[in-house]
C-alpha cells in the first residue's frame, strides 16, 4: 500500500511513519517544512492508495490568543487536504480529538453526541470535521484523546522530568479521560486501512485506550512516590487559558463493532516508552 502522511514530525505522525515502512508500505511522509498544509497547492497524490493526516495545531492554551493560526491549520489545511484527496480519489484518514465536546455528559462520549468544544482548539478540530465531510466522502475521523508516547512532547515527559526536579506536584483530579499511547493509535489506523469492510464504512470513530482515568491517577501510575509526592487538585485550583471537558472518555464501541477493534492498555504504551 502507498500511504501518504503529514504532519510526519509530530507524536502521532513519527510511530505511523515507522510502524507502516516497518509493515511493508511505500510512505511518503511530509513534515511541516515539507507540507504545510495551510498551502492550497499540496502534493501530487498520483498512486496514493490513502491519505492520513497526522498534521494539526495542538497547542491547546497558545490557540486562545491566536486562533487564526489554528484555525487555519485545523480547518483550513484539512479543507486543502480534502479537497486534494478528492481531486485524485484518495480515501483520507483525519485525527480529530475529545476536546470537540464540552465534558458535561456522565457517561462516555458517542459519535452520534452533539459537539459542543469549549475552546478554541476544540472548536478549530471540529471546524476541520465539518469541512472534511462536506468535501470528500471517502473519510474517516478518528477522535483520540490525552495522546502520549516516546516521540514529541506530552504529559507523561513533562510530568517526569518535573518530577525529578521537585518534591511534589500538584495534578488535577477532576478531569476524567483516557490516555492513549501514539503507537497504538498508529497501529488502529494501519488495521483500519488493511480492513476489507473500510470502504463500506466511512464516517466517524472514537479510539482510546484503556481503562478512563484522570490526570492525577495517569500521574501516580509512572511517578516514583519516593522522589517526588503528587498533590491531588481541582480544575479551579489550576487555572489555564482554555476550558478542559471534565470527562473526556470516548466510547469506543463503534469501531469496536465494525472494525473489530478493541482498546489496548495506555500502561503498555508507559511500559514501552520506559523501556526505549
Ligand atoms: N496530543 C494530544 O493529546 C491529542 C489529543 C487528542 C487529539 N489529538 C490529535 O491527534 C493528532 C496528532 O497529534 P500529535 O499529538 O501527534 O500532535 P503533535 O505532536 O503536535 O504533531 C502535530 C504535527 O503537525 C505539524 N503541523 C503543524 N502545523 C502544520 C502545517 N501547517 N502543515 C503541516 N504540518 C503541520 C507539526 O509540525 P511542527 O512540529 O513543525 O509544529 C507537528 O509535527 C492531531 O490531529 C491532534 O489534534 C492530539
Amino acid at each position: 500500500m502507498k500511504l501518504f502522511i503529514t504532519g510526519a514530525n509530530g507524536q502521532l505522525g513519527q510511530e505511523l511513519t515507522l510502524l507502516a515502512k516497518a509493515a511493508g508500505h511505500e510512505v511518503l511522509a511530509y513534515s511541516s517544512k515539507a507540507l504545510d498544509i495551510t498551502q492550497s497547492d499540496l502534493a501530487d497524490l498520483s498512486g496514493v492508495d490513502y491519505l492520513v493526516n497526522c498534521a494539526a495545531y495542538t497547542a491547546v492554551d497558545k490557540a486562545e490568543d491566536e486562533p487564526e493560526k489554528a484555525f487555519a491549520v485545523n480547518a483550513m489545511g484539512v479543507a486543502n487536504l480534502a479537497k486534494t484527496c478528492a481531486e485524485y480519489n484518495v480515501p483520507m484518514i483525519h485525527i480529530s480529538t475529545d476536546y470537540v465536546f464540552d465534558g458535561t455528559k456522565k457517561a462516555a462520549y458517542l459519535e452520534t453526541d452533539t459537539p459542543n468544544p469549549q475552546g478554541v482548539y476544540g472548536g478549530s478540530k471540529l471546524a476541520g470535521e465539518a469541512l472534511l465531510q462536506a468535501t470528500w466522502d471517502k473519510h474517516i475521523i478518528l477522535r483520540v484523546s490525552w495522546v502520549f508516547g516516546r516521540f514529541g512532547n506530552n504529559f507523561v515527559k513533562t510530568i517526569t522530568r518535573l518530577s525529578q526536579e521537585r518534591d511534589q506536584l500538584k495534578i488535577v483530579a477532576d478531569q476524567h479521560g483516557s490516555p492513549t499511547g501514539a503507537s497504538h493509535i498508529a497501529k488502529v489506523i494501519l488495521a483500519l486501512l488493511a480492513h476489507p469492510q473500510l470502504t463500506s464504512h466511512w464516517g466517524i470513530y472514537h479510539y482510546t485506550d484503556a481503562p478512563q482515568t484522570t490526570w492525577y491517577d495517569f500521574a501516580k501510575s509512572f511517578v516514583d512516590p519516593e522522589k517526588c509526592t503528587l498533590v491531588p487538585i481541582t480544575t479551579a485550583e489550576y487555572p489555564v487559558k482554555a476550558k478542559r471537558p471534565s470527562n473526556s472518555v470516548l466510547s469506543c464501541d463503534r469501531i469496536n463493532k465494525i472494525f473489530g477493534i478493541c482498546q489496548c492498555s495506555w500502561q503498555e504504551e508507559l511500559q514501552d516508552m520506559y523501556a526505549v
